[in-house]
């Protein structure tokens, strides 16, 4: 049995990871490996962020770990949020609000069109770090749609869907596609090699 821990607080995130992974491996939150700190998040990439959490937790708890980071890329905003999609309305980082000033910057735009890119890290605890990303494209809609999902979910329909948004969909249909889906993929291709 291979466990992992996953170095994120975002409950939507485990939820959706969880079932990606196949019989054989056991998820660990951070509150299984004792774990109650904010994990720092102070990079200015996907990348670095996602190294950053992973590689805390591997140095404090000695555990094989994986974090993840993602950003919403849209083009109308040259690639805005971004790595501060958090952040984007203020450090309250809500939802709802981001969506909102999302929503406000992008009103009359014609090009709606976007990407949610993911960079997953797996820190070993022999000390390696490896990297793996995935990414969705589609479009912002014009209002938010739908109760599923989290974040940005309910103003964003991928390309390869039906019109839906993320938030209209089952979170099996959105793992179908999803950024964060793609990005577990390759880590889980790399763990099964070894
Ligand atoms: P982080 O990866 O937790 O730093 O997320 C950055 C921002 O993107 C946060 O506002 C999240 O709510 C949002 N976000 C991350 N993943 C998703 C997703 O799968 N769908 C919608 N929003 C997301």
């Amino acid at each position: 049995m291979t466990k992992l821990c996953f170095a994120s607080n975002n409950e939507h995130k485990l939820d959706e990871i969880r079932p990606l992974l196949p019989a054989g491996f056991t998820l660990l939150s951070l509150a299984d490996i004792g774990c109650h700190e904010e994990l720092p998040e102070t990079q200015d990439t996907l990348a670095g962020n996602a190294r950053q959490k992973a590689e805390y937790v591997r140095q404090r708890y000695g555990v094989d770990c994986f974090a993840d980071d993602t950003g919403l890329e849209v083009t109308a905003l040259n690639g805005e949020p971004g790595v501060y999609s958090a952040r984007y309305a203020g450090p309250q980082r809500l939802a709802a609000d981001n969506v909102a000033k999302l929503l406000q910057e992008l009103a009359g735009a014609a090009d709606r069109s976007a990407r949610f890119r993911t960079v997953v890290a797996l820190a070993r605890a022999d000390g390696a770090t490896h990297e793996f990303a995935g990414e969705v494209a589609g479009h912002i809609t014009e209002d938010g749609r739908g109760a599923g999902g989290f974040g940005y979910d309910p103003v964003f329909a991928p390309a390869e869907g039906d019109g839906r948004t993320f938030a209209e969909m089952s979170g099996a249909e959105k793992n179908r596609i999803s950024h964060r889906a793609r990005a577990v993929a390759g880590l889980l291709a790399f763990l099964s090699t070894e």
